[in-house]
């Protein structure tokens, strides 16, 4: 079977198609045959080691590898169809259409993966294709957890999404509004009809106007792509409002502390854990309509570097995804 491989840190060109050795399934695994990925930010990041800080560069080299990724085949989902269950396993069987999520074990760039049935691995809702059920999980775990967990996203709150066109910033515009609030987007001038369709009352254009100078206007600022900090948005928050930051430096991470101790306005972040429920819950909103696949470009897997240098440019919207297999639709 074909796979990615990143052999070392680096621009995209390192990356190079290798054929592998077809996985088995173990007793309690699923094997599936991967039709989509994406290309991730957090892809991205472990092939460039580019980190929010040099300590964390430090900390990333010594958990992924010192001269390159561990795992040498990136990817943190996709869906397929599975071709094959372990004895062990009783709530799949062979044609079923998955989605799962590998996260930081990574590995989804191939064309065979196996996956736990533990693991976050649900059906593919019958209204969605292969391309548009992997497009979600990464941007959704991350709205989620932030928004629902962190957070506590209340019906009447007003949500400050920055970076609303990002993966994690389209699913936060449509999270923020599933769970009742008034939700204003921030990106740039050619994305705001998007945001708009996506369920923001209202749409901030970064570069035309400055959204810290609205004085207490919101419950939530959320800043996906780490394009503000605390401080300039201190004014904007509410007396007890919440500042999440999905891109956290040792600067967080000291405001996340002080904050909690002295109590008023609180930043908050963390590791997206990766739960086969929510994988659940999020395919039931899509399923719904409640959520929208939001993908960016397709690519094939001939075509990888060209994806990794979208995903590079930060200029993406929603999800880059790689068909994997196939001609691509
Ligand atoms: N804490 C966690 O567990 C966790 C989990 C997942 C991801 N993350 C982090 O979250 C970050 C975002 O990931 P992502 O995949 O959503 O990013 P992404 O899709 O690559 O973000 C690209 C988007 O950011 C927008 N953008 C760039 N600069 C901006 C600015 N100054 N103001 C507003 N928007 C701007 C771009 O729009 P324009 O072209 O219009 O500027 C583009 O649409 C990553 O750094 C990732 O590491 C953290």
């Amino acid at each position: 079977m074909k796979t990615v491989v990143c052999p070392k840190y680096g621009p995209p060109e390192v990356l190079q198609i290798q054929e592998a050795e077809e996985p088995a399934p173990r007793e309690s695994e699923l094997l599936i045959e991967v039709k989509a990925t994406t290309v991730t930010s957090a892809d991205a990041r472990v092939r460039t080691m580019r980190m929010p800080s040099p300590a964390f560069r430090l900390i990333g080299r010594l958990a992924l590898g010192v001269f390159g990724p561990r795992q040498r085949v990136l990817g943190t989902e996709l869906a397929g169809v599975v071709k094959a269950v372990g004895a062990n396993v009783s709530s799949f069987r062979s044609g079923d259409s998955v989605v799962a999520v590998v996260g930081i074990r990574f590995g989804a760039h191939a064309e065979l993966v196996c996956v736990p049935e533990s693991s976050p691995v649900v059906r593919v809702p019958a209204n969605l294709t292969h391309e548009e059920a992997v497009a979600i999980p990464f941007g959704a775990f991350t709205a989620l957890y932030y928004l629902r967990d962190l957070a506590r996203v209340e019906p009447g709150q007003r949500v400050l999404v920055v970076g609303a066109s990002g993966a994690v910033g389209v699913a936060a515009v449509q999270l923020a509004g599933f769970f009742g609030a008034h939700v204003t987007g921030v990106c740039s001038a050619a994305n705001v009809e998007r945001v708009r369709s996506l369920g923001a009352s209202r749409v901030i254009d970064y570069t035309a106007e400055d959204f810290t100078q609205d004085a207490a206007e919101y419950d939530v600022v959320f800043d996906t792509v780490g394009a503000t900090s605390f401080v300039r948005c201190k004014r904007t928050l509410k007396p007890n409002g919440q500042f999440l930051a999905a891109v956290l430096t040792l600067t967080e991470f000291r405001q996340m502390l002080w904050t909690l101790l002295v109590g008023g306005k609180r930043v908050k972040g963390g590791v997206t854990p990766e739960k086969r429920a929510d994988l659940e819950f999020l395919m039931t909103l899509a399923a719904a309509g409640h959520i929208k696949p939001v993908i960016d470009r397709r690519y094939t897997m001939r075509e990888i570097v060209a994806a990794h240098r979208r995903v590079d440019s930060g200029r993406k919207v929603g999800s880059v995804v790689v068909t994997v297999g196939e001609p691509r639709v």
